[in-house]
């Protein structure tokens, strides 16, 4: 039988102060100035300045990371993909808590991959941990391969969610789970930021509605949603229907 356990991730590691959303997201808007048609360094890391928020996404997501893992079981022999990986840190917990498992890790930005590497060096060297550069849309992964895939921080950067969800369905074997985590949505806390974030920003700005009909429209059922509203962090687990 396999064994099943829950992370007490608060015991992990010494925890960061929380931080607030509006420290990532350019929420003051000057009047005369447009959004730029880049994407931001949240969406798609490069260059010095992204190996910096990288460094730094490491350290600010952690809590966040630590409360949302908490709404899913991890077994010790998962395979797991993290979507949207960043610098690795998440990478690095979930191989953790499967240590007879495999962690893939992908990111779309070719500085996250490299960081990612930098921070698993030791895993993968073990074989234990693989890095790969590729889009939510087009996981380079065969059908049916994880028991459990991860995105923390990143889905209302996808462009195309619906598209992404759709792809993570594929690769995810029969019963298995689908977490998002993020610490930004659209709910009592940031609600009145919504507008001004759409309009400024590329980000996906949904509600727990929003949320719950994509994990839906994807094929997931048991969809099971938590937010802490104080903090105005939300995760939301979907199975992958047998
Ligand atoms: C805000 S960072 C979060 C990184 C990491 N998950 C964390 O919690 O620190 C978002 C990450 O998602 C990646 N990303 C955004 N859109 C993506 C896409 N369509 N496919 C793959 N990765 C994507 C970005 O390159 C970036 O590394």
């Amino acid at each position: 039988m396999e064994s099943e356990r829950r992370i007490d991730w608060t015991r992990a590691q010494s925890l960061p102060r929380r931080y607030d959303a509006r420290d990532i997201v350019p929420i003051i808007t000057i009047p005369g100035i447009k959004r730029s048609s880049q994407p931001s360094q949240c969406q798609k890391p490069r260059g010095w300045i992204g190996r910096f928020v990288l460094r730094s996404m490491n350290r600010r997501h952690a809590r966040v990371t630590q409360w949302g893992l908490q709404h899913v079981t991890i077994r010790e022999n998962d395979t797991i993909l993290d979507v949207g990986c960043g610098g690795g840190v998440t990478v690095a917990k979930l191989a953790m808590a499967a240590p007879h498992g495999k962690v893939y890790g992908i990111d779309h930005s070719e500085a996250s991959v490299a960081a990612a590497r930098e921070t698993n060096r030791s895993l993968i060297a073990q074989g234990r941990v693989t890095i790969d550069q590729a889009s939510v849309s087009a996981l380079p992964y065969p059908d049916s391969l994880f028991d459990l895939v991860t995105a923390v921080e990143t889905h209302f950067w996808w462009g195309d969610i619906a598209a992404g969800m759709h792809e993570i369905c594929r690769v995810l074997k029969a019963g298995g789970r689908l977490i998002l985590i993020a610490e930004f949505y659209n709910g009592p806390k940031y609600a009145k930021y919504a507008d001004r974030i759409r309009k400024f920003t590329s980000m996906a700005v949904l509600d727990v509605a929003q949320h719950r009909a994509l994990f839906g429209e994807a094929g997931f059922t048991d969809i099971r949603v938590t937010e802490d509203v104080p903090a105005g962090w939300l995760s939301v687990v979907g199975t992958k229907s047998r």
